[in-house]
């Protein structure tokens, strides 16, 4: 879709919600925890592989320093989630795992690749990542840009080299949509746009629907990927497909505004992370602009439209209807 359209569709969305948001989320309590399994076995296996693949021929006589870096940015941390919408995706269509790994993978390589360009001193200056070190502070910042440039030709690899896995033309179409989710139109342009407000103040008085177009782009991409992937994995018909990239976005809006929320009023030591930096970096955010109550709103009411995008998977989609919960919930 193109930027402009999609800006449009999230402004509709967006003031409709701001203006009359008032629905209650249900809590994320123990009566998910089969949910929280789920996604902490995901978690286990993700990590795994990841261990294996960074200790494999692909990355055989790269420079150690190199390989540590790329080790430090993807490994022993993480909520994985968006490997475990790829898997969980697939399983709608009774896609096995094995099959929708690489997948999986690819984007959690992207996503930490992101990560560790995101905190370099010349974007966002973290020092504090998943609990640790960030990759620049860790090692340095020549070794942070070029690990996230290795992170992510390994994530394209990882896809393209499938093909006893992968029938042709659906990596290729993984290969299509990961690169467009991940670069100008989407992450990547996304990110442009965060740095544009933070750094030159451009534009100077961002509004719902720009701030939505910023937040769609470079963080809902990849989620709506994540999402999408599954049916990509399963060929399966346009209607599935649109229905899985409906609750994708809705899903990605809602985790950056979760995310943002996290920075105003979360936990250092539980976010693992620096909180109570955006507003000091003049991030625009929808917390900036509308305030917290409002953001509230505006998350549970793109929690409710996620979860409905949903409905003609059935019971199916149980897990994905959790995650959009937990998305909403999180503490971390
Ligand atoms: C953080 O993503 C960066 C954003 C896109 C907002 P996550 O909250 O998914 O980070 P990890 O992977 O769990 O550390
Ligand atoms: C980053 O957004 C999104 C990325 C594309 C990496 P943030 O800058 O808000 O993410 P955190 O808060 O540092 O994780
Ligand atoms: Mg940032
Ligand atoms: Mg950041
Ligand atoms: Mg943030």
């Amino acid at each position: 879709m193109a930027a402009t359209t999609f800006a449009t569709f999230l402004t509709d969305v967006g003031s409709f919600y701001i203006a009359h948001g008032s629905v209650q989320l249900t809590q994320y309590t123990g009566a998910d925890m089969q949910f929280e399994d789920r996604l902490a076995e995901t978690a286990r296996r993700v990590e795994v592989e990841l261990k294996r693949l960074l200790l494999s021929e692909k990355v055989d006589a790269a420079p150690a320093q190199l390989v540590q870096a790329m080790r430090h940015a993807v490994l022993g941390g993480g909520k994985r989630l968006r490997p475990f919408l790829v898997l969980e995706s697939a399983a709608l269509f009774d896609v096995s795992v094995d099959q929708a790994l690489p997948a999986a993978l690819a984007v959690e390589l992207i996503h930490g690749y992101s990560l560790v360009h995101d905190d370099l001193p010349a974007m966002d200056n973290d020092t504090l990542r998943r609990g640790q070190p960030t990759v620049w502070t860790q090692f340095n910042e020549w070794t942070a840009i070029l690990a996230g440039d290795a992170l992510q030709s390994l994530a394209f690899e990882i896809i393209a080299d499938s093909a006893s896995r992968l029938d042709a033309a659906v990596s290729g179409e993984l290969v299509t949509q990961l690169s467009r989710a991940a670069g100008v139109r989407g992450m990547v342009g996304g990110q442009a746009l965060d740095l544009e407000a933070d750094k030159l103040g451009q534009p100077p008085a961002p509004d719902v629907s720009h701030i939505s177009l910023l937040q769609a782009m470079k963080t809902g991409a990849l989620i709506r990927f994540s999402c999408e992937a599954g049916a990509i994995l399963a060929m399966a018909p346009a209607p599935a497909r649109a229905a899985l990239i409906d609750y994708g976005r809705h899903l990605g809006y809602a985790f950056q505004i979760a995310d943002d929320l996290l920075d105003a009023e979360g936990d250092e030591q539980l976010v693992g992370k620096a909180v109570a930096k955006d507003a000091a970096a003049g991030k625009a955010t929808l917390v900036s602009l509308v305030g917290l109550d409002s953001a509230k709103s505006e998350l549970r009411n793109t929690v409710k439209h996620a979860k409905a995008a949903l409905a003609t998977f059935g019971e199916r989609a149980e897990t994905l209807i959790a995650a959009a919960e937990f998305v909403a919930h999180r503490d971390r």
